[in-house]
């Protein structure tokens, strides 16, 4: 069972092989995610949301998510593991540097994600060149909502559609090995996958990604107010959690989730 690293995952993508991606915030979950052969688990700020309770990201400390890293870590053995740098911890470069320490050193997490384009550039750049790895998350920004007004596609317009552009290519030369995009057109996706040479995981942003990465909890249908358009529910398949991993680690790998009715036009 050898390691998945980001050079399994650069080969992947080389490959056209699909990379299968999902959230994690404890020793559980993960025991039987690794066993589904996930290629990646991100412990998402999402856990403010589905753990927590609250109704954003945004109350999320670097407590929290040392800790929520470290319970994934304690029990994973394949899985590359990335960690979310929570709400107000990267606002200056110095401060990125001290939480993604402590999400790597304490937290044992194997890469960082950190929401934005243009304004985390130098912060990216900082990190990557002090060893620490970064995934980019561009398209709907969770950290940003009460800015957008609400969880809806980004990058419909032309303008914007070229601000995200520029951005992942601003991402990926100041360091980015990774990239997320969630919520943007597929079309959009697509050309970004095409023009990068970093992997790109998709979360409501078509097929055409190098992966895709769902809320643990969302494909489980484990939410109070119903799971969002882009979700398929594979527990209600399955009938178990292991075999809701299995299935969506399959419909990833085949290409077939995500499908046309789970897509923004
Ligand atoms: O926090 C999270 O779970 C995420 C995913 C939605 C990509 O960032």
């Amino acid at each position: 069972m050898s390691k998945v690293t980001i050079s399994t995952l650069n080969r992947m993508k080389a490959a056209d092989e699909k990379i299968a991606v999902i959230t994690s915030y404890d020793a559980g979950f993960t025991r039987q995610i690794e066993q589904a052969g996930m290629d990646v688990i991100l412990v998402g700020d999402s856990l403010g949301m589905v753990v927590q309770g609250h109704e954003s990201t945004l109350p999320v400390t670097v407590d929290d998510m040392v800790y929520h890293t470290a319970n994934v870590m304690r029990v994973s053995q394949r899985s590359m593991v990335i960690a979310d740098m929570p709400f107000m911890s990267h606002g200056t470069s110095e401060q990125a540097l001290n939480t993604a320490g402590r999400l790597m050193k304490e937290g044992g997490a194997h890469m960082v994600k950190i929401e934005g384009g243009a304004p985390q550039l130098d912060t990216v750049h900082h990190l990557t060149a002090r060893a620490v790895p970064v995934c980019g998350h561009l398209g709907l920004l969770p950290q940003s909502i009460h800015q957008l007004g609400g969880y809806r596609v980004q990058g419909r317009g032309e303008h914007e559609a070229e601000r995200i552009l520029k951005d992942a290519y601003g991402l990926q030369s100041a360091g980015a090995q990774m990239l997320v995009l969630e919520c943007v057109p597929p079309l959009l996706a697509a050309e970004i996958t095409e023009a990068l040479d970093i992997p790109v995981i998709g979360i409501g942003a078509g097929a055409a990604t190098d992966g895709q990465v769902l809320v643990l909890y969302d494909m489980l249908g484990i939410t109070v107010d119903g799971i969002p358009s882009f979700v398929h529910d594979f527990l209600a398949d399955a009938g178990s959690v292991q075999g809701a991993l299995s299935a969506y680690v399959k419909a990833v790998k085949a290409g077939v989730f995500p499908g046309k009715e789970h897509t923004f036009a």
